[in-house]
């Protein structure tokens, strides 16, 4: 892999901060989700110690995966790829470092009191106020960083990586205080059916205009220039582009069709999720014909490897989504681990893939020598495909028996036998990717402070 000259280089120090954040937090969120994956196997483990019951692990682990994990990857790369595309340094290295520092004491404060039981109750929202002004902080660090780096930029042309960076961090400042209800600290919340719509109009806009348009960036960066090719088509990457903005924004209330939510809200959200195979094809198709014939040279780059699988990724979940927000099928695939699966395609299969491919890409280019271990990342390349693919196999096989018990009226205790096999597989899994996420973090770690045997003194 290539590494560029060491002198004339910038020292890259929120890439690199951003970098060791995302693989350290790596294996905490994958060490909760591994806790939680054994107290549904075997309930009684943690009994009577509060701060380990399901109920808090399960939204120290979101969150943790969420804004520990994938965000902060993602993020590292979009730290060297806004810099290389504006042809400028990155706006303030200083601030870039101040937020990488509050975001990480953002997330020790998640844990912290996600544990010791202070929530506000609502899914991907459970943070409190506090804690909420700490994310709303960081992504303003971030806005100010990003658009004073395209305004210093000598780059007349802003290519759509950039567009989708910005969008990312501005919308998620906005969604993320809205679905928050930051002006409330007290309760967090409106009263009713009102909070829900606003929940859900945030929780999903975290996967669609925080991950996504994220994911979507590092992708139009890393393959075409890990192809050496120029992008397919300028159209087609402006069409996804301004079609997920528009389509992505109406489709939270999906979460709700079982909910007296009204009516028109739940066709809105049908009719555009349908619909987000506009956004989803536009940018696949374009990106799939970018490397169309250049496979050899996908897989000769380990970051572009991760990085074109979480673009398969991307076309499964969103088949599977449009496919889930059809009342029909949420009869069957709703309130079951069926939307687990999808969860895990979705948030490890394809953003957690791209933002470990845009590490592993940015890396030797950041730190102006090879990845330390190849062979390392590959390994942790198969143990997360094996990881995301066993749990899509398991879970949904899982959702589709207690869909189908619960549809013929089946009491939810009686099931818990037949389904604990699985449970048993998940949690097997589930150490396969802890594991893969302790490679990943020692790889990250000896890449960032190892000296290559050549230029060591
Ligand atoms: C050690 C590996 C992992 C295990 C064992 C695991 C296990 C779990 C468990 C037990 C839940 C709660 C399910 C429930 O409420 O019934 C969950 C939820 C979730 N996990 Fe994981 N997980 C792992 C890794 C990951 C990773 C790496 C990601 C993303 C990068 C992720 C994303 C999610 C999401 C988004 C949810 C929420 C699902 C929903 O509400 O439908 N998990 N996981
Ligand atoms: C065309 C695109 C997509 C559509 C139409 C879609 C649709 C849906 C629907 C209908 C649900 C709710 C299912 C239910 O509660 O019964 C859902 C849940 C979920 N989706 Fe997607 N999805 C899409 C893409 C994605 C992507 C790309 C991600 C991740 C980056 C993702 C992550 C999730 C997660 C984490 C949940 C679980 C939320 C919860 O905790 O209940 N989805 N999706």
């Amino acid at each position: 892999m290539s590494a560029e000259p060491n002198s004339m280089t910038p020292n890259y120090y929120t890439a690199k901060g951003f970098c060791f954040t995302s693989a350290f937090w790596m294996i905490l969120a994958t060490f909760a989700g591994l806790l939680g994956a054994t107290e549904l196997m075997a309930p009684d483990l943690t009994e009577n110690i509060g701060w380990l019951v399901f109920g808090r692990i399960r939204p120290i682990h979101i969150n943790l995966v969420l804004f520990g994990f994938v965000t902060p990857g993602l993020l590292a790369a979009a730290c060297y790829i806004l810099p290389k595309l504006l042809k400028t340094e990155l706006f303030s290295e200083k601030l870039g470092v101040v937020t990488v520092v509050l975001w990480n004491i953002t997330l020790v404060a998640i844990v912290v009191t996600l544990a010791a039981g202070y929530t506000q109750g609502r899914e991907y929202a459970e943070m409190i106020w506090p804690v909420d002004m700490g994310v709303v902080a960081v992504f303003c660090l971030l806005i100010v960083n990003f658009v004073m780096t395209v305004k210093r930029r000598t780059e007349p042309i802003l290519y759509v990586s950039v567009w989708y960076v910005l969008a990312a961090v501005i919308l998620t400042a906005c969604t993320f205080s809205l679905g928050n209800i930051i002006w409330r600290p007290d309760t967090g919340s409106l009263k009713g059916i009102p909070d829900a719509i606003i929940l859900w109009f945030y929780g999903h806009n975290v996967f669609g205009l925080l991950l996504t348009p994220l994911s979507a960036a590092v992708t139009y960066y890393v393959l075409p220039r890990a192809c050496k090719t120029p992008l397919y088509s300028h159209t087609l990457s402006l069409l996804g582009f301004w079609s997920l903005i528009v389509v992505y924004t109406h489709i939270g209330t999906h979460h709700l069709l079982q909910v007296p939510v009204p009516t028109w809200l739940k066709v809105i959200a049908i009719v555009d999720s349908v619909a987000m195979v506009i956004p989803v094809m536009a940018f696949l198709i374009n990106i799939w014909y970018t490397v169309q014939g250049k496979l050899g040279e996908i897989h000769a780059d380990v970051g572009a490897k991760f990085v074109f699988t979480g673009t398969i990724m991307y076309f499964f979940v969103s088949i599977q989504g449009s496919m889930m927000s059809l009342p029909q099928v949420q009869r069957v695939t709703h309130f079951n681990n069926w939307v687990v699966g999808h969860a895990h395609i979705g948030v490890l299969g394809f953003a957690g893939m791209i933002a470990l491919g845009g590490l592993y890409y940015i890396l030797p280019k950041i730190t102006g020598k090879p990845l330390f271990s190849r062979l390392l990342a590959d390994f942790q390349y198969w143990m997360i495909l094996i990881g995301v693919v066993g749990f899509t196999v398991v879970l949904t096989i899982v959702g589709l028996i207690q869909g189908n018990a619960w549809l013929n009226g089946e009491a939810v205790y009686r099931i818990l036998p037949s389904i604990h096999i699985y449970y048993v597989a998940r949690a097997s899994i589930g150490l396969i990717v802890f594991t893969s996420a302790l490679i990943g973090v020692y790889n990250v770690i000896r890449t960032l402070t190892y000296q290559p045997k050549e230029s060591a003194t």
